[in-house]
C-alpha cells in the first residue's frame, strides 16, 4: 500500500526560500504537519502564516545543539517524525586556491555535515515512527562533477551517504532516498547565465522539485532526477564516459560556475 502523506509529520530544512519553501507548502497542502526550518525566522513566519499546518522553527544546520533542540521539539509536540527532508544547502564559490578554503569548508559544513547532523538527531525518532522516510536533496552536480568543486564534492557525498543508508536503514523501517535537481531557478541559485544559454529550456522551478519530493515520499523510490531532461546525462556518466564529458563540459559552461 502507498505511503500516506495526510496526517503525518514532516521536517523540511532550508524552508525559508526556493525548493524547501515550495516543498513545505506542497506537503502541508497534501495534509502533512510540517516543521519549516531555516535561519531566517521572518521568512519562516510568513510561510507559516499562510498555512495552518506549517510551523516555523529557526535553526542552523551547522549547529548540532540547535538541530538536537529541533528534534526534541518535534518529539515533544508530535511524538513522531515520519519524514525528514534534508534540503538546506548553499552553492559555494569556485575553488582556485588558499583564499577559497574557508568557503569550501563552509559549503561542506552546511551541505554535508548538516545532513549528518539532522540524520543523527532524528534517527531514533524516525525509527520509532517507522515506516518513515528521509529525502536528501543532493543535485545532478552530485552525479556529474560540474560547478564549484566544493559544492560538487558535498553533493557527491550526499549521494553516497544516501545510497549507503538506503540499504542499511531499510531494516530499521526508514527509507532513505535522494532527489537530484538539475538547474532550478531560486534565490540562492539565480541561474542568470543559463537563462541566456541554449540550455535555458532545461531550467526547472522549485515546484517541480517539490512535486518530485512528495512523490518520492509516497513511493519510497531510492533516487529521482528532476527535471527528467537531466536523466540522460546521469546515465551517460555511468555508461559512456567520453560522451558524458562532452555533455558535462557544455552544462558546466552554460551554468556559468567558473571563475
Ligand atoms: N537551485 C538549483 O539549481 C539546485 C540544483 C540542485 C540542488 N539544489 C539544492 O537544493 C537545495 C535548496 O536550494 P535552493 O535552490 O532552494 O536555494 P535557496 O533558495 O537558496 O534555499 C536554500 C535554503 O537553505 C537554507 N540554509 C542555508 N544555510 C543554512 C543553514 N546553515 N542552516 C539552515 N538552513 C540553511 C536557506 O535558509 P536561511 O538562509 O534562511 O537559513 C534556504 O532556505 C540545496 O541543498 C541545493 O544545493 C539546488
Amino acid at each position: 500500500m502507498a505511503w500516506q502523506l495526510r496526517g503525518r509529520t514532516a521536517v523540511v530544512t532550508g524552508a525559508s526560500s526556493g525548493i524547501g519553501e515550495a516543498t513545505a507548502r506542497q506537503l502541508a497542502s497534501a495534509g502533512m504537519h510540517v516543521y519549516a526550518v531555516a535561519r531566517r525566522g521572518e521568512r519562516l513566519e510568513q510561510l507559516a502564516a499562510g498555512h495552518e499546518r506549517i510551523v516555523a522553527h529557526v535553526a542552523d544546520v551547522t549547529d548540532t545543539a540547535a538541530v538536537d533542540a529541533l528534534a526534541d521539539r518535534v518529539r515533544a509536540e508530535q511524538g513522531a517524525c515520519h519524514a525528514l527532508i534534508n534540503n538546506a544547502g548553499v552553492g559555494g564559490g569556485p575553488f582556485v586556491g588558499r583564499g577559497d578554503l574557508d568557503d569550501v569548508m563552509r559549503t561542506l559544513d552546511v551541505n554535508l555535515n548538516g545532513v549528518f547532523r539532522c540524520l543523527a538527531s532524528f534517527a531514533d525518532l524516525l525509527e520509532a515512527s517507522a515506516p518513515s522516510r528521509v529525502v536528501n536533496v543532493a543535485s545532478v552536480a552530485g552525479k556529474v562533477g560540474i560547478g564549484p568543486a566544493g559544492y560538487a564534492a558535498s553533493k557527491f557525498a550526499v549521494v553516497g551517504l544516501s545510497e549507503a543508508l538506503h540499504l542499511s536503514w531499510a531494516e530499521r523501517g526508514i527509507t532513505v532516498s535522494q532527489v537530484n535537481p538539475g538547474f532550478i531557478e531560486t534565490e540562492g541559485f539565480a541561474q542568470d547565465q543559463i537563462k541566456r544559454s541554449p540550455l535555458s529550456g532545461i531550467l526547472g522551478q522549485p515546484e517541480d522539485v517539490a512535486r518530485a519530493i512528495a512523490e518520492t515520499l509516497v513511493r519510497g523510490d531510492a533516487e529521482r532526477t528532476v527535471p527528467r531532461a537531466y536523466r540522460g546525462v546521469v546515465v551517460l556518466r555511468h555508461l559512456l564516459a567520453p560522451a558524458y564529458r562532452t555533455v558535462a563540459s557544455r552544462m558546466d559552461r552554460a551554468g556559468g560556475s567558473r571563475r
